[in-house]
């Protein structure tokens, strides 16, 4: 049996810093199941279509190889836009349900479990995990985060644009009628807003270590 860490929470929480944290910690492979809705939203995007085009997002959901995706173009901003319109199509869901839950069952490199972060990981996709984590902060504070890294990799959008953009995401992501962003009534629930990385990493280990035991 393998073990499965679910972490969940809205945009830029911080659940990716975590999760490769805890993914290297523990020596579990790590996915971001966000990267399979961003480049199913940029699949669309490079054949010249909007991501709300549901034929040709779901076409693009089914052909995904998770093995080929371009890291540098879905890391955009738009692309994390297009990742949420396209993440309200059940059909495009459904076809990427399998992977991440074979992934979670049987890691890559035989590792001993794995952890998923995303929107429904604890509540869809890995309702079984026995670690489950609900990662939050303010939008401000998660904006405020945001716009650090684009204007790092050269983005000029302004602080309030990444704000609006934060709010309008949570709402499209908690909204919705398929796979909502809420928490699993057993997560546990981790406000980021005032921790560190270090102080976050060592609260979700806590948590963890007990669910192991
Ligand atoms: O990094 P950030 O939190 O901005 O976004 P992400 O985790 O890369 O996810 C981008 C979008 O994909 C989210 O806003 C969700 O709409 C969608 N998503 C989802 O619906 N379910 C998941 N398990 C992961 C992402």
């Amino acid at each position: 049996m393998t073990f499965t860490i679910a972490i969940d929470g809205p945009a830029a929480a911080g659940k990716g810093t975590l999760a490769k944290k805890l993914a290297a910690h523990y020596g579990f492979a790590y996915l971001d199941t966000g990267s399979l809705y961003r480049a199913v939203g940029v699949a669309v995007q490079v054949q010249g279509l909007d991501p709300s085009n549901e034929t040709a997002a779901i076409a693009a959901a089914r052909a995904l190889d998770a093995t080929k995706i371009d890291e540098k173009a879905i890391r955009t901003a738009e692309a994390g836009e297009a990742a949420s319109v396209v993440a309200v199509m059940q059909p495009v869901r459904d076809a990427i349900l399998q992977f991440q839950r074979d992934f979670a069952k049987n890691p890559p490199n035989g590792s001993k479990g794995a952890v998923l972060d995303g929107r429904d990981i604890g509540t869809v996709v890995c309702p079984e995990a026995p670690a489950k984590l609900f990662v939050t902060a303010s939008p401000e504070i998660r904006a405020h985060r945001r716009w650090l890294e684009l204007k790092g990799s050269g983005s000029a959008i302004s602080e309030a644009q990444v704000l609006e953009e934060t709010k309008e995401r949570d709402r499209r992501d908690t909204e919705r009628a398929t796979s909502p962003l809420r928490p699993a009534p057993d997560a546990h629930l981790l406000d980021t807003s005032n921790l560190s990385i270090e102080a976050a990493f060592g609260e979700a280990v806590a948590i963890i270590d007990k669910s192991m035991r």
